[in-house]
């Protein structure tokens, strides 16, 4: 028994030894401008971003290069998804959010009068339009659902599944955008998948990959004309993790700690994932640029603040910033034409 005990212990030591040695080595590796992080003064806004630019491979689709200032090709918009905006939508969304056993996944649910037609955008887009040109914006970016589009699995291609009246009407829509005086910019995926994708695994299967392909060439065809930007995914790190690794978005499905943390991994889900999206990204790149098409192919970017808070957690902070900030847009770095940033900043309250 005590020989076990000591050879536990004597591995325990070995390990622990081991990873504070990576510490260490890993030290340098932050620059001195992230030890600013409990600075109270700090502008988190600026430094996040100059951080993320002096390292991303995202700088190099911008046109001003090294930086993120406007050289007058800045386009000032605003921006909605499909599944947070439109009514009449039969997605994973409304069946995750009406949930079970009384609990609500949604908080709209609890507190909100008709959630599910959340911002009656299919119905009555004018509300919102009419918001965003108050606001004097020159870009409103929208989405179209994969889901609400090619509502069954394509088996026999997106033409015979497609629903034509959907598409007219996001046509409409589309429309709309232009009579406001505002430019298009289209998301196609924007933390949403069909439910008959869902059901089959979604990005951890390959077949998506082509599905996603077809549609996208099937968007371009029947939108292209109003289209001045596409967004080919919306932070698609952040619906992967959600999604596979934390069971936090649709369908929903839990797991433990420890199989959430080996999901989160370059070779568990979260990398077989953003992989599968990453081929998916430079296939609808291809086609939304076959033909006569000016318009410019990109992706919105997830951008957050990460970094350690003390001296033992560098290698999990380290990690997590390339796995979710830079793999993807390094894999994706020669198909994007700009790399739209999504920046939450973190806001302080006032002290009164
Ligand atoms: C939504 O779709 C599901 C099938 O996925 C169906 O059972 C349900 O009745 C539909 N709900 C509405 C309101 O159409």
């Amino acid at each position: 028994m005590a020989t076990y005990l000591r050879l536990f212990v004597a591995v325990f030591w070995s390990i622990a030894f081991l990873y504070i040695l990576v510490c260490a080595c890993l030290f340098p590796l932050l620059g001195s401008q992230h030890n600013s992080f409990l600075d109270e003064d700090d502008d988190d806004g600026r430094e996040v971003l100059a951080d993320f630019f002096k390292f991303n491979t995202c700088s190099l689709a911008a046109p001003s290069g090294n930086s993120c200032q406007s050289d007058g090709k800045f386009v000032f918009g605003v921006a909605t998804a499909p599944a947070h905006v439109e009514d009449k939508l039969n997605d994973s969304w409304l069946e995750f959010a009406k949930g079970h056993d009384g609990h609500y996944p949604v908080r709209a649910w609890l507190n909100v009068h008709a959630p599910e037609n959340r911002l009656k955008f299919w119905t009555q887009p004018e509300v919102e339009l009419l918001l965003a040109k108050e606001l004097g914006v020159t870009a409103f970016r929208l989405g179209v659902d994969w889901g609400r589009i090619i509502p069954v699995e394509p088996l026999h291609g997106v033409e015979e599944a497609a629903d034509k009246e959907a598409v007219e009407h996001y046509k409409w829509i589309l429309r709309r955008v232009h009579d406001y005086g505002m430019k298009v910019m289209l998301t196609l995926f924007h933390h949403s998948l069909p439910k008959w994708a869902l059901q089959y695994g979604g990005w951890t299967d390959q077949r998506t990959i082509g599905y996603f392909t077809s549609f996208a060439e099937y968007a371009k065809q029947q939108f292209g004309d109003y289209v001045d930007y596409w967004v080919t995914f919306n932070e698609p790190h952040i619906f992967v993790l959600l999604t596979h690794c934390s069971g936090t978005w649709p369908p929903g499905s839990k797991r433990s700690t420890l199989a959430s943390i080996g999901c989160f991994t370059n070779v568990g889900e979260f990398g077989i994932a953003m992989k599968a999206i990453g081929d998916a990204h430079i296939a609808a790149y291809k086609v939304l640029h076959q033909g006569t098409s000016k318009s410019m192919v990109g992706v919105a970017h997830h951008v957050g603040v990460i970094k350690p808070y003390g001296f033992l957690d560098i290698p999990i902070a380290l990690s997590t910033k390339w796995l979710t900030e830079f793999q993807w847009i390094d894999q994706i770095q020669n198909h994007l034409d700009f790399c739209g940033i999504n920046y939450y900043g973190q806001v302080k309250s006032p002290d009164t």
